[in-house]
């Protein structure tokens, strides 16, 4: 296992990430917030109803528990993760009463093609052994008519490509191109197809047609 993948896994981490981790590492990465991407997260999906949620790698729930809060009527929001210590944290720090947490492999998951409307993986498929495979889980369990939207690492431009490939290749981090996920979604017949490249990051949404 790399450093990336047990550093995921520590008791310690799970339980500093949601209030120092992420708000730090992913400002300096992306120059945004935690709230900015929260509330993009919830208008990019679309989230206003009884609408069905998959919050794939959730880490602690710290965005599950919120885009829960978006929905009404039947609606709920699952986070599935492989951590255990990250799960924990999510029951304790971000239970409520649309959502629910399970433990699981982002590239084999247990549920059946079309099960939710809305679909997510926010800085996880960088440390994902095959994150192509798991992106076409999360799109093989989107409904018709329902919207996914992914964070993940994007390479820097020359003359820093190199560096920053060489630093996250140590730490177990893959980094990836412009085109690979827009690629992957119109290969798969999703429109809608959005863009953004803050820094390091980049963040995408589609949508899956009726
Ligand atoms: C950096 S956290 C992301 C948490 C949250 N989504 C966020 O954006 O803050 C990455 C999570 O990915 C999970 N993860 C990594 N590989 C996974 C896999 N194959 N299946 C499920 N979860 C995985 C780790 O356990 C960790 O909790």
């Amino acid at each position: 296992m790399n450093l990336a993948r047990r550093t995921m896994n520590a008791p310690a981490l799970a339980a500093i990430y949601e209030k120092a981790w992420r708000p730090a590492l992913f400002y300096l990465a992306s120059g945004r917030s935690t709230t900015a991407d929260r509330r993009d997260a919830v208008t990019t999906l679309r989230l206003d109803g009884s609408q069905k949620v998959l919050d794939i790698a959730c880490g602690p729930g710290n965005f599950t528990r919120y885009l829960s809060n978006a929905l009404d009527g039947d609606g709920y929001a699952i986070g599935l993760d492989y951590s255990a210590p990250m799960l924990a944290r999510a029951v304790a720090d971000n239970a409520g009463p649309r959502v629910g947490y399970l433990r699981g492999d982002a590239r084999t998951l247990p549920f059946a093609e079309g099960t939710f409307d809305a679909v997510c993986c926010f800085g996880a498929l960088y440390l994902i052994p095959d994150p192509i495979a798991a992106t076409r889980e999360m799109i093989r369990v989107l409904a018709p008519g329902g919207r996914i939207a992914i964070t993940t690492s994007h390479r820097w431009d020359p003359p820093f490509s190199r560096a920053s490939q060489i630093v996250a290749g140590w730490a177990g981090l893959r980094v990836f191109d412009t085109d690979t996920f827009p690629e992957l979604f119109a290969e798969h017949g999703l429109t809608d197809i959005d863009q953004q490249i803050h820094r390091s990051l980049q963040y995408l949404s589609a949508a899956r047609p009726t």
